[in-house]
């Protein structure tokens, strides 16, 4: 059950302020969500291992310009967070980080996901005895490494497109051959030739972003086939360039991107679509409303504290202790799919044919 939606309904339910069409817009998403991925909330934990990046990303709190405290944690940090996440019944971790791509870090990365994926073997209780799901979310690299990173054992990839319009990419990036979307796109297309689940997204509320920008992106991700989605709104950062530059308010960039959700949702119901750190920035309950939107993966984040607080993409960022506070664990309302990976049923679907 698909639904078609076109550009010009696209934008009109966007641009639409009334109550009315968002919480009929959400009924509906929210049925889709029912009838084609079901109600469980996939877990993945969250592990920032390293804010070194070679980008410069003019939205971005730690863009390579930016004087802070460097860190990578150590392959035990990161194997000890996949312990914990194993434990806590989160089926998958997420390992995302600047970008490098140096043979060093290349080679850790291998390392690192074999021995997440032996993991299961050396905790003892049967429940945790499977293998944790790992996805990467590391940037862009060449062919060959995403294939080495895929055949250790990461499955899924998130890389977001940021904006599928290529003049608005050049606004909020620095004008050179390391920020290209054309890269990007090819970078993509790679995961996709390497066997992975491929997520990707788009941030809301940008500088310079038209309503018609972000209903063209809905179309980008529906045309591409993504399996997985991860989007959010922007949120400036006052050591980025773009910081001061005039965007829709908290509540409207927040109010947007719960329909961006809810109308994916509609124009990819099997997709897995994450309830973002972003989404929970800007509202205490940004995650909830988020799945009730249509959202049905949830990452809370592990990073060791000692690094949390120099993982600032965006101010207000919630650390894990934060993003715990309101514990949308016992919500009676949300059903977590312990132990389990989620992958995402259109993957898997396209892939068994
Ligand atoms: N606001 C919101 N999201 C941001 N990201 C980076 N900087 C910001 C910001 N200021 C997002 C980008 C990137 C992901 C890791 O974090 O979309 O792909
Ligand atoms: Fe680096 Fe990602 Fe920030 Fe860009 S958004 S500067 S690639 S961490």
């Amino acid at each position: 059950m698909e639904i078609g939606l076109s550009r010009k309904e696209l934008v009109n339910i966007l641009k639409d302020e009334s109550e009315d069409v968002l919480k009929s817009l959400i009924d509906q998403s929210y049925s889709v969500k029912l009838a084609n991925v079901g109600e469980s909330v996939y877990l993945r934990g969250l592990v920032e291992i390293s804010n070194i990046c070679r980008k410069n990303c003019l939205y971005c709190g730690i863009r390579s310009e930016n004087r802070i405290q460097r860190y990578l944690l150590t392959e035990d940090e990161i194997i000890q967070q996949g312990e914990y996440a194993l434990k806590q019944g989160y089926g998958s971790v997420v390992l995302q980080g600047g970008e490098r791509c140096d043979s060093e870090f290349i080679d850790m990365i291998e390392r690192v996901i074999i021995r997440l994926k032996g993991l299961s073997e050396s905790v003892q209780d049967s429940v945790y005895n499977r293998p944790l799901g790992i996805t990467l979310s590391l940037g862009e690299q060449s062919k060959e490494t995403y294939q080495r990173w895929f055949e250790a054992g990461a499955h899924r990839y998130l890389l977001r497109i940021e904006t599928s319009n290529p003049t608005l990419y050049s606004k909020i990036h620095p004008n050179n051959p390391l920020h290209s979307h054309t890269t990007r796109l090819k970078a993509l297309n790679f995961l996709r030739e390497c066997g992975y689940q491929v997520g990707s997204g788009v941030m809301i509320g940008l500088p310079y972003q038209t309503i018609e920008d972000l209903a063209d992106d809905l179309i980008f991700l529906k045309d591409w086939g993504i399996d997985m989605c991860g989007m959010g709104p922007y949120i400036p950062h006052h050591k980025s360039p773009l910081y001061g530059l005039t965007i829709p308010e908290d509540n409207i960039r927040f109010t947007i991107s719960l329909k961006m959700v809810a109308l994916l949702r509609l124009l990819m119901p099997d997709i897995n679509i994450a309830a973002t750190t972003a989404m929970q920035t800007l509202h205490p309950y940004g995650r909830e409303l988020a799945i009730k939107a249509g959202a049905n993966v949830m990452m809370p984040n592990l990073t060791p504290s000692r690094a949390a607080k120099e993982y600032l993409l965006y101010e207000k960022k919630p650390t894990h202790i934060e993003d715990n506070k309101n514990d949308i664990f016992k919500n009676p309302d949300i059903k977590f799919g312990y132990h389990l990976w989620g992958d995402s049923p259109r993957f898997l679907s396209k892939n068994s044919k």
